[in-house]
């Protein structure tokens, strides 16, 4: 919903969405919000003390600005920052967090921000859940991917050696802010990863935001884009916040893309990236296994060449089916996965383990 506020004798065209989960939150989206993060904040929270936490990118791009916003309104502001990539979202780093809360005395009513893309959101959202059994988070994510998905929905995670989120609980923000200016400094690469969990949003709910990606020229489209696509993670999450059926439609292209991301080590494939694979792969799939209406294969590859993102896989496919096999999200001899019936309707197929290779084929279309 667009709605008209004045914020300071400004007057403001905030986009705002209301997420009823078993905590209600808004999700405010608007150009140049991060300027006014301190007073949208204030009306959220009656925190003594505020924690930033931020990675070293975001920190020497915005960290002076958003904490100076602040201590207009907050009596203590601090920053932790924590250094960009996925070890941060370790076991190690949590002491850290938890013993910089303890010893500058925060408490329940105090107040932690999440301001960087998704690994800053999964730690400090972690954080929040279990200091002191739960002190107030808001999120205001820099990055595209973490403005559409990580920070919507309350998922957060650590990783262990065995693998990626094994560690993490359900914590839904106070409040999320999401600036689209923040999107000028992120790299390229970084942005087609974020148009990738945009993408599957529109694969498997919506064949009007896929048009709209079809046709997207400029960043004015970009805040509509957002929107639409966090409306649909919005409805889903509300449907089933703590992924029983309806969420794990959100995993689709996940389950081979984590396999692929996996075998790699996370180094050659983003997570944005290897979900594109991912995503072609059971397109090509379905269509073959007339599951699929056909031509949605040709389609989505359009729209994945469009960001740079890849499309087919070059490992063996035993590799994939292997990781697949042990995905955190398999159980016993069967498999979730998400296929779709054409684009905008996604569907669950509950298939055997033994069934997966013909899911996986490349030797199709
Ligand atoms: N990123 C998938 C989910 O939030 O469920």
């Amino acid at each position: 919903m667009l709605k008209l506020k004045y914020l300071g004798g400004r007057k403001l065209s905030v986009k705002e969405l209301i997420c009823n989960t078993s905590k209600s939150y808004k999700v405010l989206i608007e150009k140049d919000i991060l300027n006014y993060s301190g007073v949208h904040i204030k009306n959220f929270s009656n925190a003594k003390k505020v924690l930033v936490v931020t990675d070293d990118n975001v920190a020497g791009l915005y960290a002076a600005r958003v904490v100076s916003h602040l201590k207009k309104h907050f009596h203590e502001v601090y920053l932790f920052v924590l250094k960009s990539g996925e070890e941060s979202k370790s076991l190690d780093i949590a002491p850290k967090l938890y013993n910089y809360l303890a010893d500058k005395f925060f408490d329940r009513q105090d107040l932690i921000i999440s301001f960087g893309g998704g690994v800053v959101g999964d730690i400090a959202g972690f954080i929040a859940s279990t200091y002191k059994r739960g002190i107030d988070f808001i999120q205001i994510p820099t990055s595209l991917l973490a403005q559409v998905d990580a920070s919507i929905g309350g998922k957060n995670g650590i990783n262990l050696e065995h693998g990626k989120n094994l560690i993490g609980t359900f914590y839904q923000p106070k409040l999320v802010l999401i600036d689209p200016i923040l999107l000028n400094t992120l790299p390229k690469s970084d942005f087609n990863d974020g148009m990738a969990e945009i993408i599957k949003c529109a694969m498997i709910k919506s064949d009007k935001l896929f048009e709209k990606i079809v046709g997207f020229k400029t960043s004015d489209e970009l805040e509509e884009i957002i929107y639409e696509s966090i409306d649909i993670k919005r409805k889903i999450v509300e449907a089933d916040e703590f992924e029983s059926c309806e969420r794990k439609l959100l995993n689709f292209g996940h389950t081979i893309g984590h396999s692929i991301e996996k075998i790699y080590e996370y180094k050659k494939y983003s997570h944005g990236k290897a979900v594109s694979i991912g995503m072609a792969t059971i397109v090509r799939a379905g269509e073959f296994l007339n599951l699929t209406e056909p031509g949605c294969y040709n389609k989505l590859i359009c729209v994945l060449k469009k960001f740079d993102l890849p499309y087919e896989f070059t490992c063996p496919i035993k590799d994939v089916l292997e990781n697949c096999l042990n995905d955190k999200k398999a159980y016993l001899d069967y498999i979730d996965l998400v296929l779709i019936h054409s684009i905008g309707r996604g569907f669950i197929k509950k298939i055997l383990k033994s069934k997966l290779k013909e899911y996986i084929r490349r030797d199709i279309l």
